[in-house]
């Protein structure tokens, strides 16, 4: 029998880079894949080639639009519908805009889908996943959210909205540290309930994530001197902390390379976090 046979995995932004990748390396491994994404061509397109190179059958397709949080409660209630388990959550899809964005709910576009949409999926699928133990959520951060720090003055960054080559922009970089601590936080709050949370980021992977190309110069000195990773080799960390037996019982850390690496000094802050839970629910409604 297939290692992940019978278990049934979610992954959002499944259709592109590291989420693709993580959802063939699953599919190969016997699961049941539920691809989430927001463009049902593009979806489509991936699963077919997932079936394909998997030979595996039991991929679905989903359609949600992470910045839209009327999207995702329809998306959950239309998820639990269809399956009455979900034993891995990938928060993997994510966005890095070089400028301010708005969503339709009037957030800012990095915060809305890297943070506030992985808050409000995973909190509207948690009764699912609590009855589908052993249970994993792994949250797809980035090493850049040491970068930041948590303005609860600006969350939407409407008073600044910088950007720089070296460190990205300063809402990517928020949106991942608040998904860092929200990951800490969850993963606290199910202590002994046989799931667990853990993050990671997947080192610099090639993929669509920058929309906009850097200047010549900057991408010239990149290519020479930063390792860039191919889909595959980013989606390992998120394929292990899916499946492997190493990491069973494991929660509340942070992965690097499929390595428990030091969680950043400011996510340690209790108040910060149980502050920032509580304006996560406002956001999104949720009591
Ligand atoms: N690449 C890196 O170097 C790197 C480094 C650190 C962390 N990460 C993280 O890795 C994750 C995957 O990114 P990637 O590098 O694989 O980039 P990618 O190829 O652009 O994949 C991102 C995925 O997210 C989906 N997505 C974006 N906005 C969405 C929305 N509103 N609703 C639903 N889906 C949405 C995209 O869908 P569309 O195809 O329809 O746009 C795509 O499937 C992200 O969380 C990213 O922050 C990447």
């Amino acid at each position: 029998m297939s290692e992940m046979e019978g278990k049934i995995c979610l992954i959002t932004g499944s259709n592109s880079g590291i989420g693709k990748a993580t959802a063939l390396g699953l599919a190969k491994k016997g699961a049941t894949v539920v691809m989430a994404c927001r463009n049902r061509e593009r979806g489509e397109k991936a699963l077919n080639e997932i079936k394909r190179k998997s030979g595996n059958d039991k991929i679905f397709l989903m359609i949600v639009d992470l910045s839209s949080q009327n999207s995702i409660h329809q998306f959950a209630k239309n998820f639990k519908k269809k399956f009455s388990r979900l034993h891995v959550l990938i928060n993997n899809a994510g966005v890095h805009l070089f400028k301010r964005e708005e969503t339709v709910d009037g957030f800012e576009m990095n915060f809305a889908v890297n943070y506030l949409a992985p808050f409000l999926l995973t909190n509207l699928l948690l009764d699912t996943i609590k009855e589908s133990t052993p249970a994993r959520i792994i949250n797809v951060s980035s090493r850049y959210h040491i970068y930041a720090t948590l303005d609860f003055d600006d969350l939407q960054s409407k008073k600044s909205y910088r950007f720089s080559y070296r460190t990205g922009a300063d809402a990517y970089c928020k949106s991942k540290l608040a998904l860092t601590i929200f990951t800490y936080e969850l993963a606290k709050r199910l202590d002994g309930t046989g799931v667990t949370v853990n993050c990671l980021c997947p080192g610099v992977v090639r993929t669509n994530l920058i929309k906009e190309k850097p200047p010549l110069p900057i991408r010239v000195l990149s290519n020479l001197f930063i390792h860039q990773k191919t889909s595959e080799e980013g989606a390992e960390t998120s394929i292990y902390l899916a499946s492997s037996p190493d990491v069973e019982g494991v929660t509340g850390k942070f992965f690097i390379d499929k390595k428990e690496v030091p969680r950043y000094q400011k996510c340690y802050d209790k108040r910060v976090a149980q502050h920032l839970w509580k304006i996560s629910e406002k956001l999104t409604g949720l009591k």
